[in-house]
């Protein structure tokens, strides 16, 4: 793919109750290229340049949640997997849309390859998105996540921590371990670290006896090198004779504990329904 002009074109979206200033550049198709505002489908994510053909639109798609299968519900979060290939559209609208907020990362317009899996919060009116992550259905290089968003409106409220988590989740219902694809922005990289650091030194504080980083790996399906380099970066690690040593100190691991923050929106693994892609 070719890098696209970083230049930003559309200054804010109206998406539900929402208008959300827009971060970066996306390649929306060019007639939309001067709109300052873009009206936004909540359900369907399609885009107009009127709210009134926007309004239209919605009375006459009837969806209040977006397409795929719900496999969590838990209070009124829900999340929906999407498949692109048979939700070819509205994932590719959903791309459209997250790289108003992403700087690096490459559109896929190939959304066949993906799942996208969809936070919403849920009210008497239907199922909102908040965020989303995607997935390749099958990652030589072992990603369980491509991109992740929580809308500026919604971020700060611990549901990057949520759709981390349930990446996750998922790995380990395939029995697998996984890592996020490359580059992570900015908040990408301290939302990991947070991450990996909260769920690695709670079970290092509670652990009795010696724990290994193979050990470590099997219980939360984090890969090994994102748990060596979290714990390197805090210096609760040495590479000695050819082995890692883990030197946690409880006082140490109860400081960056605290550091990391709190686990914000927590996912109840006994609330997916899930199967792996295959
Ligand atoms: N400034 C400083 N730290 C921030 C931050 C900000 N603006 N936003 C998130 N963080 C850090 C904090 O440590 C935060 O934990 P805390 O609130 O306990 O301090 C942690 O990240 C996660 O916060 P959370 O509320 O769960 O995250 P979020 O819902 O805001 O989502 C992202 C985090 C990364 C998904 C979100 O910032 C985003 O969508 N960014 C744009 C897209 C992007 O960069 N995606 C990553 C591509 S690899
Ligand atoms: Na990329």
């Amino acid at each position: 793919h070719e890098e696209f002009t970083k230049v930003k074109n559309i200054d804010k979206i109206e998406l539900g109750r929402h208008i959300m200033d827009t971060w970066y550049f996306s390649p929306y198709p060019q007639e939309f290229k001067d709109c300052k505002m873009l009206y936004l489908c909540e359900y369907s994510l399609h885009f107009f340049k009127r709210r009134s053909q926007m309004l239209r639109h919605m009375q006459k798609c009837r969806a209040k949640h977006p397409p795929g299968e719900e496999i969590y519900r838990n209070g009124n979060v829900c999340m929906f997997e999407v498949d692109g290939k048979k939700e070819k559209i509205f994932s590719q609208n959903l791309c459209y849309m997250a790289k108003l907020f992403l700087d690096h990362k490459t559109l896929y317009y190939d959304v066949d390859l993906f799942l996208f899996y969809i936070l919403c919060e849920i009210d008497e009116r239907g199922a909102h998105i908040v965020g989303y992550f995607s997935k390749e259905k099958c990652s030589e290089e072992g990603y369980n996540l491509a991109c992740i968003l929580t809308l500026p409106a919604y971020q700060r409220k611990g549901y990057g921590k949520f759709l981390i988590s349930m990446s996750y989740e998922l790995s380990k219902i395939e029995g697998k371990v996984g890592t996020p694809e490359r580059p992570l922005s900015d908040l990408g990289r301290v939302s990991y670290h947070g991450y990996w650091t909260r769920i690695l030194l709670t079970i290092i504080k509670d652990h009795t006896g010696p724990i290994s980083i193979k050990d470590l790996s099997e219980m939360t399906a984090i890969k090994t090198n994102d748990i060596v380099a979290t714990l390197q970066q805090l210096n609760l690690i040495q590479y000695q004779k050819g082995q890692h040593v883990l030197y946690a100190a409880p006082k140490v691991v109860e400081k960056y504990l605290k550091q990391a923050g709190d686990a914000g929106l927590v996912v109840d693994p006994s609330k997916i329904i899930w199967t792996p892609y295959n």
